[in-house]
Formats: C-alpha cells, structure tokens, sequence
C-alpha cells in the first residue's frame, strides 16, 4: 500500500464544504476590495527565493524542496507567493502605467517544517498583495481586511489581530547591534541555531521557539524602542487609522516575522487553539523588495491566510454536513428508461442535482439505493404515472408524497430546495 509523502495530507468528504465555502468567501471578500487574482507557478528558479525571502531565514536555509532539473538549473517549489508576485510584476512590467495595484492568489505552498497540528509540508495560502502604495491608512486597511476574512470565514471570535513596527534600513542596524550585544552576554543559553543567527541575523532568535531562547527574548531590547522618526510616526499613523476603522488590535513589541523582507509594519492574526502553529494569517510591509528582486524603487504590503488552519477552525466553529444530491430517480427497466433517463437529464440541466441507479434494477431495490442515497426527494416514475405524463415525488425528510406533472418537476423542485 503506498501511503503520502510526509507531511502532505489529502482533502476530501465534509473537507470539501469547508473548503469550497472558505474559497468562495475570500474570493468574493477580495473582489469588494478592488483586489485582481494573479495565478501563479508552483515552481520557480531557486534564486526567486534567495533573494526575495532571505539567503539566512529557516525557508531558505532549510525548508525549501530544491532540486535540479534536467537543464542543470536550481528551481524550487513555492515556500510563499509573495516573491514569486514580485517577480511577475517585474517580469511582466506590471508597474507601467504607474497607480496602485491589488493582486490576490490561492495555492499551495511548500515547507520542509517538522509536520505538527495546523503544520503541513504541503499547505494552502490565500494571499493578497499591494504594490506602489506607501500610505500607513493602506496598512491599516490589509490589516482590517485579514479579520474580515476571518469574520467572512466565521471564526472571528477565534482570532485576534497583533500588529509591531520591525523599523526600516535606517533604523534598524542601531536596534541589531543592541540585540547582538544582549544575547552575545547570554551565548550559554542560546541553541546552536541562535548561535549561528547571533551574528547573521540575530532578529531570528526572537523567534525561536526553544524554551532556552525563550526566555532570554523575553527581556530583550525591542525595536519599537529604536525605531528612527518616520518610522515611528508612520506606525503612530497606521494605529490611528484602525481605531478610525474600528479595527481592534494589539501591539505586540516582540514579534519579527520568518522573512527578511519587511520594513515597518508587521502583523499577525493569531489563535490559542492550534497549540504551536499559532498564527492563522499573516504579513508586513516590503517597501525595497521590488528593488531587491531588479525592480524600481516600489513600496508594497501583503499578507498569506493559512488556508489550512482556517478550515480547522471553521470545523470547530460549525459543522457542515458532506452534500447529498438533490433528487434521486427511480424508474423501471424498458420503456420507462427513456423518459426516466430525459427526465435526469432535464432536472441536471435546470442545476438540480440529480442521481439515479446506474443497475436499473427492481423497483424495490432503487428505492433502497434512493433512502441510503440521502437525497432530499425521490420521483418516482412508476407505469402509470408515465402514461398520464406525471411523476409521485417524495420528500425524503417528511416522508409525504404528491404527483407532479412531468412538465412542472424541475420548477416544483427548484422551489422547495431554497
Ligand atoms: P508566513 O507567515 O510565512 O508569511 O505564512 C503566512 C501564513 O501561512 C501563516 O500565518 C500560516 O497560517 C500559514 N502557514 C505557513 N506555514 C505553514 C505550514 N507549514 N503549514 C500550514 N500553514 C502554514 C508568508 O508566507 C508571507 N508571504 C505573507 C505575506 C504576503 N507577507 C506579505 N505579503
């Protein structure tokens, strides 16, 4: 028997509804938004990433699948969406006419993480992206428009909103020195990885989760301490804005990111019900990555929603049940066969879901396949209906029964399935 590979999972049953339902929401939520779809390749050039997310975070150091393809080239698939939109725009000229741009995408994405609960190797992320736009009232707006996908979800009441400011290249090299200087007095607490990190990027070891790490970051100087004047006063602007939008938040000093691209402002929508795998959805502004990646000098903010954590937390929240065809037909062998088989395809036609029994078997043994089925209405197409041109259509959750005229069918159903 041949089993996943490690930490992909299949999706599929009651999964589905969840799934359909969340996709259909977000969709619809980005549109009101004024936000475009971008879809994305899974795979792109090693470099994509290197660059854009960081030669020194955990993705690049250590969770990306690489490999070579057969032109000897390093591609990888997709840890993130974020770099690989940053490349289309710029490979595609997406800047020309200049204006701000809205672009959302939905796809897997790919992590070699230790799998755990809401931690999958292969996972879902809805992402959305906007570039060219420096304004901290955007900010406040990506940030009010990740709780109203939580809320267009319903776990609204699972979720909280915890925002910092991780400062700019200006000010943060005055704020890394500090940090260098705190935890070099502290090297014998620090895993081996924080002690790697101490001198190539000492902002990660705020976010390593060993216990030892933990608790030194704890007393850590924090950045909102170093933050340089227009920093500071454009967190103060992005603030003021989500209490004019009524957005509630709060300010969480100590939280970095995984990526190395941000600047400014940062954010996460976290919960206490997936144990380790906290954060549902999450992003910050990338005001050089543009630059970084071959582009111009083009701000941007984004987020990714965890798909996959959402779903189950929505499975908390609500139960929704696997969905049943609408109707099941039965009808005898022979002559009925015709008008059974038409009378399938006109009800299918109409958007009705309709089933019926590939054996055409006994009338006895169609209606058993009809109750285990779950449809909510059987029609039943015995001789004589079909020679008065009618059909007896039963309601499967009152059990009542009534004729219809063959003709009438498709509208009597449609009427009472809303
Ligand atoms: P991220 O924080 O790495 O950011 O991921 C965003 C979200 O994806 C997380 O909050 C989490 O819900 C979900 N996620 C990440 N890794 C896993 C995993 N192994 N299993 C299940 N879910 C996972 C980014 O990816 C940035 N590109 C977000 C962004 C967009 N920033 C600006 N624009």
């Amino acid at each position: 028997m041949f089993r996943t590979v490690k930490g992909f999972h299949d999706i599929y049953g009651e999964d589905i509804e969840y799934w359909e339902k969340l996709e259909g929401a977000l969709k619809k939520l980005y549109k009101t938004y004024g936000f475009k779809e971008f879809r994305l390749p899974v795979l792109e050039k090693t470099a994509v990433f290197n660059r854009g997310i960081g030669e020194t975070t955990d993705i690049v150091e250590k969770e990306m699948f690489t490999f070579t393809d057969g032109d000897g080239e390093s591609v990888s698939l997709r840890p993130e969406g974020t770099a690989s939109l940053i490349r289309a725009y710029i490979e595609n000229g997406l800047g020309n006419p200049p204006g701000v741009k809205k672009y959302c995408y939905m796809g897997n994405m790919f992590r070699r993480e230790r799998p755990q609960k809401g931690r999958f190797r292969q996972f879902t992320q809805s992402g959305a992206e906007v570039l060219e736009c420096e304004s901290p009232l955007l900010d406040a707006e990506m940030i009010t428009l990740l709780l109203d996908a939580a809320k267009a979800a319903g776990i609204e009441d699972f979720v909280r909103m915890e925002i910092n400011s991780i400062g700019c290249p200006e000010c943060r090299p005055a704020y890394r020195k500090k940090l260098t200087e705190y935890f070099s007095a502290r090297r014998e607490v620090l895993c081996s990885d924080c002690l790697r990190r101490l001198d190539k990027n000492p902002l990660r070891i705020l976010d390593c989760k060993n216990e030892g790490c933990k608790r030194v970051s704890e007393d850590a100087p924090v950045i909102l301490d170093y933050l340089c004047g227009e920093c500071g006063s454009h967190f103060d602007s992005v603030k003021k804005y989500l209490e004019k939008l009524g957005t509630p938040y709060t300010v969480n000093s100590r939280m970095v990111r995984g990526l190395d691209y941000y600047v400014r402002t940062a954010y996460e929508m976290v919960t206490d019900k997936l144990g380790a795998a906290s954060a549902v959805g999450a992003g910050g502004r990338y005001d050089g990555l543009v630059r970084l990646m071959g582009g111009g000098e083009i701000p941007g903010i984004g987020f990714a929603i965890g798909m996959d954590r959402v779903v189950s937390l929505m499975k908390e929240k609500e139960r929704i049940a696997e969905r049943k065809a609408d109707v099941f037909i039965v009808f005898f062998s022979g002559k009925a066969e015709k008008i059974g088989l038409s009378l399938v395809k006109e009800l299918r036609g109409a958007g009705i879901t309709a089933e019926y029994d590939y054996d055409v078997a006994s009338m006895k043994s169609q209606m058993k396949k009809a109750n285990r089925s779950g449809a909510r209405f059987t029609v039943i197409l015995g001789e004589n209906e079909i020679e008065s041109g009618k059909a007896a259509l039963k309601d499967m959750e009152s059990g009542s029964q009534k004729e219809c005229n063959l003709a009438d069918l498709a509208e009597t159903i449609k009427k009472s399935l809303v």
